[in-house]
This record gives structure tokens, C-alpha cells and sequence, in this order.
């Protein structure tokens, strides 16, 4: 069966500013340089290490690396992905190629939505030593600071709010500043490196030319009622900035997980890495993991599956789709679930795969602009225009300059809903929060999720009714069309669980369970109102938008719901939640020492953790996860 990865595909290409030059342009060969110690069979591992990592992904390579540091601890990281240093993954010039290497990503066909006409969403994440950070958009922004005081906040406090993860921040990615150019020629552009690190080898850099009808748009942002730019993109604040991308500036290549915390660390004999493997279970010895069970990544069966066995702690590190999996298939997660697939149960824990989130685009509300020509020329003219793309390569092989040094969009807005909703969001937000928690979770839901869900909703009708986090995020391009909103805290919520036919070589199944909650439908409502006034009523209406989507004469909610129903996309590659950090009475998975509720030596380091979305993109944060998640280890070590 195949997810319908092609029109999906397409859209995420007008997402990301994404063109067809791959081939034009000159990468270096193939290098080979030094890092850990690379196993690709089974039997040439140690029998027992430190610490064992699931997962060699964003998180986990980060975690791995900083177990590794000082010497004192092995650690054995296991990844199902491959070894991959071509071009598909080092190109950051326009685009996001290890997305378009089918063999580097999951691509597991959702459940059919049932409230989008029975669609199947094709779920991607990465599949490569680096995980989603090699395939992902490269874009770079961390969200506001009431996302995580809300995290802390579930717990009644600790050490995961705005100041306490800050420093993590600036340990895990250096900044390089814009250019004086790229500052002069564009809007407002404002950085401030107090928010960043100035040392590490994770980079964010910016591009050095902007398409100039970006400007327009921010300029037109800049006279929405209450916007300000924010003095950083990292400062935790809404409103409008320009973000950095995960470049290399020295290399314009992709800076991502593996370049920055696996190369080059060939001097620690501590330090092994499985590619090409895939982890099917931890094994447990009574509720204590004790070390995990693998297979060759290309194995139909167990029949050659081995073990290695950890001293200190696992640490599942296989991001938002694969960690509950690998839970649930070792007997920790809801035990009607696991009594079905007759795994037996070491620990019954209701919110394992529960709680499932991502961001949500294809809202509606896509424009071209009739008077873009002759004054501008966007991301198209790359490979529509000859004359322009031959510039642009020159430009880019002199100094990494020009166009060809966009890695991906570099400047949005992030609005609270009350700013675009100033007349209802308080209405919309009061009936929201007077909802039955249980009333649009699965039916069976324990009573545990449900009262987690009652916390995230009151949490969410007061981000809804604030002026410090944002909804709605209008990304854009500078292109001749734009598309319309991202969705940054939907309150559907869905699951991932095992197939409980074949727990380990079935993909798990996926329900975004999108649009379930009609309360999502409240507000996207006022999102397609938004977007419409945005393009009619500021001085981007000169250039004459015109509305291709779902078109003027779609003005009734029923109408917008309709069309949201046909073309949603209830994933923007960002899953979170399915192994929330969040207490045991809300159907917690992990304390917030990420260590998993009722077991020893088990700990969770990836987005799952996250217990709700951040109002950004979420690479950052999954660095941040990795980076304190290594502390938190290394202080009960
Ligand atoms: C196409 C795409 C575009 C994106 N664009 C952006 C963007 O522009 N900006 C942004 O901020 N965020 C973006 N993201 C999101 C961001 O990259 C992720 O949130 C983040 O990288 C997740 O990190 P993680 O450590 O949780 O998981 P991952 O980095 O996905 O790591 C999980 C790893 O576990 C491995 N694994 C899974 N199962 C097993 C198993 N059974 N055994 C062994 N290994 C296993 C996987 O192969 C993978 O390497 C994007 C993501 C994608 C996929
Ligand atoms: C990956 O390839 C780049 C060139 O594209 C090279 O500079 C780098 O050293 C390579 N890394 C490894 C680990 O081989
Ligand atoms: C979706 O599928 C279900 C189950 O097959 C069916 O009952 C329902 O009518 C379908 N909905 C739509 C909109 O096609
Ligand atoms: C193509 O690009 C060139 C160089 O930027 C420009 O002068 C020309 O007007 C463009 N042609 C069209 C048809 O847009
Ligand atoms: C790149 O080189 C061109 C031509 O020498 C120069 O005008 C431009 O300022 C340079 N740009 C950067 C960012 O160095």
C-alpha cells in the first residue's frame, strides 16, 4: 500500500521553497573523514556497554555524543537508517533533498481520516544516522516562551520552563549573524546573539539574498494591529523575524545531527555505532531494562535477532512514530492493547502512542499576486527562468551568495489567535475549555489521558486568549503565489500504535484523528477570515492578490470546513506526544527526568517527550531534549 506521497510531496514543496536545481549545481565528491566507530554487522559488537541509544537521530546522536565526551562510558548507539554523506543529504542550497530520497524516510500511510473524507496522509520521518534533522526543512526557530512554562507547568514547576532550557538552547546551536547586504537590503531583519552560542558545530546561519516580494508581505505584517518583529528568532517571543537555516556557512551545507555530533570523534574507543539495524524490543528483567533485541534492518523475521545487553540505561531515542512501537512491542503501554497483540505486560502505562500531535497546513487560502510581474522575480524563476538561474549559480560559486543560498524560507509570522481573531477568539477559547475532555478522544480513552487532556485544554484556551504565544504562523516565500497558514496548536488528538497483527514488522498505525475535535474547526475558520483580510486590507493589496483557494464564494464556516475536510494536511513533518513528559495522573510516559514511569534504566530522549506542540518548528527543541536529557543521565550515572 503507498501513501499518496506524490500530491503530499508537492505541497510540501511550495511549503518549503523547494526548486528543481539539484543538478545544476557543483557539490564536492565524497570525502570520507573520520568519526565513531561504525559496525554495520551484529557480531562485531561488544556484548555489553553503558548506555544503549535507539535511535541515531536528531536526539539521540546529541545524547550520544555528550555520554561520550569525558571517556568514562561506553555507549552503543542503534540505528535502522544507513550511513548516508551524499549529496542528498549535505545540499542545503534550496531545498530539502533527503526529503526526495524516498530511501531515507519512513513513509507509513496514516489510518484513513475519518473527518478528511477517509484521506490517508502519508507520515514522514526520517530514516539515515542523523534521523529527521538530514532530511528535514532546515528551518531553525525554537518557539515562545509560554510553551514551555506550560511544559513545567503540567508538573506544578521544575526544570523545564523558558530560563531553566534557555541555556540548553545556546549550548546546542551557534548562531552566525546575517550579513551587513542581507541586513541593509531587507526588512527588518534583527538578531541578537545573547539568545545563541558562539561555540559548538550545530550552525544557523542565514541565507544571503531574500526573493524581495518576502519584504513586501513582512511590510504588510508589520500594519497588522499589535505585530512587532521580535529582536530574535530564539527569543521566545511572538510576532514576526526572520529565522536562521541549519547551513554550515563555511560549506553551505546541511548542518544537521550527524556532521555535528558524530564526525569527527573517532578518538573514543567508547563509542560504537550500528547502522542498517533495526531495535525490535527491550528486554526486561522484571520491570529493569536490562538491553534490547535487533535485527538486520532488511529481516523479515527474528529468526537472526540478537541482544546486546546495557549496564547503566537504554535510551529510546526513536523519534514520535517509532518509540511508542518499540515500547508498546517490549510490554510497556496500554494493556487492552497489548493483551490484543499478546505481548505480555511489564507495565500497563495508558498514554504510550496516546496524545498525538503534529502542526497542520493546506488550510485554505492560497493566493497569486496579479501585479507579482515585471517587478518581482521569486523562487520559480530558478528553474523557469534560465537567464536568472545562471546568475544565481554564478553567484552562489563565487561566495555562496544570491539565491542559491536559501536553504529554505527564512522569514514568517507568528500571531497569537487573538490577533487575528480579535472579536471571537475569547467565545471560541470559552467554549473550547467547556468541552467534555473525553468527549473527542477515542472512545476507551483512560481516564488518565482524559485528565491530561483536561490539563492541555485549559492550557490551550488560555494560549488561545494570550498575546504571548502564537496559532497561527503565515509562512512565506516571496514566490508569485503563496500558500496559506500553518496550524500550530490543533486540539484534535490521535494516537500511534503497534499493529497489534505484527507489533514489530508492521509499520505502526498512525491516526492523526484530524478534525475530530470540532473546536479545530472554530478556529481554522477564523484562520481562512484572517488570511483573506490579511491579503484585502494591508498594502500588500496592491500587487492585487487573487484568492485561488477555496475561492471568494466559500465564506460560510460549514463551506470552509468542507474544503479544509478535502485538502488539510495534518502533518508538517512535526510529530510530537506520544511518550509525553507529563505526570502519571495525565497519562505521563516519562517524569521530567525522562525517565519512564514505573521501570528502571529506561529513559525516552526525542520529540515524543515533547507533551504538546511549541509554537515553532521543532528541530531546535529535539536538539534541546537530546542536549539535557545527556545532563539529566550523566547526573544519576
Ligand atoms: C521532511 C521533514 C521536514 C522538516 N522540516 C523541519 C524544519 O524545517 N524545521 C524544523 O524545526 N523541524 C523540521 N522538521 C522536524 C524535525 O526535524 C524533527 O522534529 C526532529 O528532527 C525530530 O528529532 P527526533 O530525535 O525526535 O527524531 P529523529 O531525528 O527522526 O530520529 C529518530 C531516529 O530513530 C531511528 N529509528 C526509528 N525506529 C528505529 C528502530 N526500531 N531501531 C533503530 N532506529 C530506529 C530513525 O531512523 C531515526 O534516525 C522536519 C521533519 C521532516 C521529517
Ligand atoms: C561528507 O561529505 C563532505 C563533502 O560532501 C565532506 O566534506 C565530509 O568530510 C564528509 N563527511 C564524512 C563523515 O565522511
Ligand atoms: C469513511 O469510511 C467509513 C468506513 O468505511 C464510512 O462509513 C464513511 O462513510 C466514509 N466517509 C466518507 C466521507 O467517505
Ligand atoms: C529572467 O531573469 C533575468 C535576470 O534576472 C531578468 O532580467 C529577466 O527579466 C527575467 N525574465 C523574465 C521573463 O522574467
Ligand atoms: C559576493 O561577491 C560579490 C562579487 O564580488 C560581492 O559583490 C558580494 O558582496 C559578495 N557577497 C558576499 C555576501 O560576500
Amino acid at each position: 500500500m503507498m501513501a499518496p506521497y506524490n500530491s503530499f510531496q508537492a505541497a510540501l514543496v511550495g511549503l518549503l521553497c523547494l526548486s528543481g536545481v539539484s543538478t545544476s549545481l557543483t557539490v564536492p565528491a565524497f570525502d570520507s573523514i573520520s568519526h565513531s566507530q561504525i559496525f554495520e554487522r551484529g557480531e562485531d559488537l561488544g556484548a555489553e556497554y553503558d548506555y544503549i541509544v535507539v535511535g541515531g537521530g536528531t536526539a539521540g546522536l546529541t545524547v550520544a555524543d555528550r555520554l561520550t565526551e569525558s571517556g568514562r562510558y561506553s555507549v552503543l548507539v542503534i540505528e535502522i537508517g544507513r550511513y548516508e554523506n551524499g549529496t542528498s543529504v549535505t545540499t542545503a542550497s534550496q531545498g530539502i533533498y533527503g526529503f526526495l530520497d524516498s530511501t531515507l524516510q519512513f513513509n507509513i500511510p496514516s489510518v484513513p481520516q475519518a473527518d478528511l473524507n477517509n484521506r490517508t496522509i502519508g507520515v514522514i520521518v526520517g530514516k539515515v544516522l542523523g534521523g529527521s534533522s538530514a532530511v528535514n526543512g532546515l528551518q531553525v526557530m525554537r518557539g515562545q516562551k509560554a510553551d514551555y512554562d506550560r511544559w513545567n507547568k503540567y508538573f506544578g514547576g521544575g526544570s523545564w520552563g523558558w530560563n531553566a532550557i534557555l541555556p540548553y538552547f545556546k549550548k546546542a546551536w551557534r548562531l552566525y549573524p546575517p550579513t551587513p547586504e542581507f541586513v541593509s537590503t531587507n526588512y527588518k531583519v534583527k538578531w541578537n546573539t545573547k539568545y545563541w552560542g558562539s561555540v559548538g558545530k550545530l550552525a544557523a546561519s542565514f541565507p544571503k539574498y531574500a526573493f524581495p516580494f518576502q519584504n513586501e508581505l513582512l511590510k504588510a505584517m508589520d500594519e497588522i494591529p499589535g505585530v512587532k518583529f521580535a529582536e530574535d528568532s530564539g527569543s521566545g517571543d511572538v510576532g514576526v523575524w526572520w529565522h536562521p537555516s541549519s547551513v554550515d556557512p563555511a560549506t553551505w551545507q546541511r548542518s544537521f545531527a550527524r556532521p555535528a555530533h558524530w564526525d569527527g570523534v573517532e578518538t573514543r574507543s567508547n563509542y560504537d555505532t550500528l547502522v542498517s539495524h533495526k531495535v525490535t524490543k527491550v528486554i526486561f528483567q522484571g520491570t529493569t531494562a536490562k538491553g534490547v533485541q535487533y535485527i538486520p534492518a532488511s529481516a523479515t523475521t527474528l529468526a537472526g535477532a540478537r541482544t546486546v545487553r546495557a549496564k547503566k540505561e537504554i535510551i529510546l531515542s526513536a523519534g514520535t512514530i517509532h518509540t511508542p512501537q518499540i515500547l508498546q512491542a517490549s510490554g510497556v503501554g496500554p494493556k487492552a492493547l497489548l493483551r490484543q497483540a499478546n505481548i505480555p505486560v511489564v507495565k500497563d502505562l495508558p498514554g504510550v502512542g496516546a496524545n498525538f500531535q503534529d502542526h497542520w497546513f493546506q488550510l485554505g487560502a492560497q493566493y497569486t499576486f496579479a501585479k507579482f510581474r515585471p517587478t518581482f522575480q521569486g523562487p520559480n524563476d530558478l528553474y523557469s527562468n534560465a537567464t536568472f538561474l545562471a546568475e544565481a549559480q554564478a553567484q552562489f560559486a563565487q561566495n555562496f551568495s544570491g539565491p542559491l543560498s536559501i536553504a529554505s524560507g527564512s522569514a514568517a509570522g507568528w500571531f497569537p489567535f487573538r490577533t487575528i481573531a480579535p472579536d471571537t477568539y475569547k467565545s471560541i477559547a470559552d467554549r473550547y475549555e467547556a468541552q467534555n475532555p473525553a468527549a473527542y478522544l477515542p472512545p476507551g480513552t483512560d481516564k488518565t489521558v482524559i485528565a491530561g487532556y483536561q490539563a492541555q485544554k485549559k492550557a490551550t484556551a488560555a494560549l488561545l486568549r494570550s498575546k504571548d504565544a502564537a496559532t497561527y504562523n503565515l509562512f512565506i516565500r516571496g514566490d508569485e503565489s503563496e500558500g496559506g497558514p500553518v496550524y500550530l496548536h490543533p486540539v484534535s488528538r490521535g494516537f500511534v500504535n503497534i499493529n497489534p497483527a505484527d507489533p514489530i514488522f508492521a509499520p505502526p498505525l498512525v491516526d492523526y484523528r484530524a478534525l475530530s475535535n470540532p473546536a479545530d474547526i472554530d478556529i481554522l475558520y477564523e484562520f481562512t477570515k484572517f488570511t483573506r483580510k490579511f491579503y484585502a486590507e494591508t498594502s500588500i493589496k496592491k500587487w492585487e492578490p487573487v484568492e485561488t483557494a477555496p475561492g471568494l464564494g466559500v465564506t460560510t464556516k460549514d463551506g470552509v470546513a468542507e474544503y479544509m475536510r478535502a485538502t488539510l494536511t495534518p502533518s508538517v513533518f512535526h510529530p510530537v506526544g506520544t511518550a509525553s513528559m507529563l505526570p502519571l495522573k495525565y497519562g505521563g510516559v516519562v517524569d521530567q527526568k525522562l525517565k519512564v514511569y514505573g521501570l528502571k534504566g529506561l529513559s525516552v530522549a526525542d520529540a515524543s517527550v515533547m507533551p504538546d506542540l511549541p509554537g515553532a518548528y521543532t528541530q531546535e527543541t529535539a536538539y534541546v531534549i537530546g542536549e539535557k536529557a545527556a545532563d539529566l543521565i550523566k547526573a544519576r550515572a
